[in-house]
């Protein structure tokens, strides 16, 4: 079984799928995690999020794997330093290029052959990764909503985050991911919309399994 998960930054889709995942006896993907990956990598490098010659070369030499939950490059676990602001920040442009897509499409696909089926998530699933998904979600909510969690997430961990600051990184993330060329964020077709801004965690899950249950 797959079932596609997509939607903008922030929307849940990660604790969400998580949840569904293991109600459903499914494994996990979250894609999100390779795009961070390959971003933070090649930003430490220096290589700039433009397409060419030069980025197909640093790209050969990126071996990304997925284990137990954590996200390697090269054998390095990055899984930490791929969860900060500044990733947040550059991780865009860098998904935006198709070349560095095409690198995770395989990757990705191979993660729905083991065990009983996947529960992925992203912004392309149900569009261009598994479009032959049997349950399609496309989950989202206001982006001051989705602002305000990741807002509290960074309470919680002890930061001090700024709410606008973060509402205009999620608004900037949500025009690039929608228009760009390359895989655009959008409902795909057959998609099931889900609006979780007044719903709760447990809500979302319980509506994600019944639809997944009855196709
Ligand atoms: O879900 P996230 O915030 O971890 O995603 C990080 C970035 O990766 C986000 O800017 C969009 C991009 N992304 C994508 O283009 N396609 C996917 N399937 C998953 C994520």
């Amino acid at each position: 079984m797959i079932v596609a998960i997509d939607g903008p930054a922030g929307a849940g889709k990660s604790t969400v799928s998580k949840k569904v995942a293991s109600e459903l006896g499914l494994n996990f993907l979250d894609t999100g995690a390779l795009y961070r990956a390959l971003a933070y990598s090649l930003d430490r490098i220096g290589i700039p999020p433009v397409p060419g010659d030069k980025l197909d070369e640093e790209l050969k030499k990126l071996d990304v794997q997925l284990s137990g939950g954590a996200v390697f490059v090269n054998g390095a676990d990055v899984s930490k330093e791929i969860r900060t602001p500044h990733v947040d920040n550059i991780v865009s442009p860098y998904s935006a290029l198709s070349q560095l897509r095409a690198h995770l499409l395989d990757l990705q696909r191979r993660q729905a052959l083991f065990g009983k089926g996947v529960v992925a998530e992203g912004r392309d699933i149900g569009s261009v990764v598994f479009p032959e998904a049997d349950c399609k979600i496309f989950l989202t909510a206001s982006a001051e909503e989705r602002a305000m969690r990741r807002y509290k997430e960074r309470l919680v961990k002890g930061e001090e985050p700024v709410y606008e600051e973060i509402l205009s990184s999620v608004k900037e993330r949500d025009r690039i991911d929608s228009t760009r060329e390359a895989a655009p964020l959008v409902k795909p077709e057959g998609a099931y919309l889900l609006d979780s801004s007044d719903m709760t965690e447990q809500q979302v899950v319980d509506e994600i399994v019944r639809i997944a249950l009855k196709n």
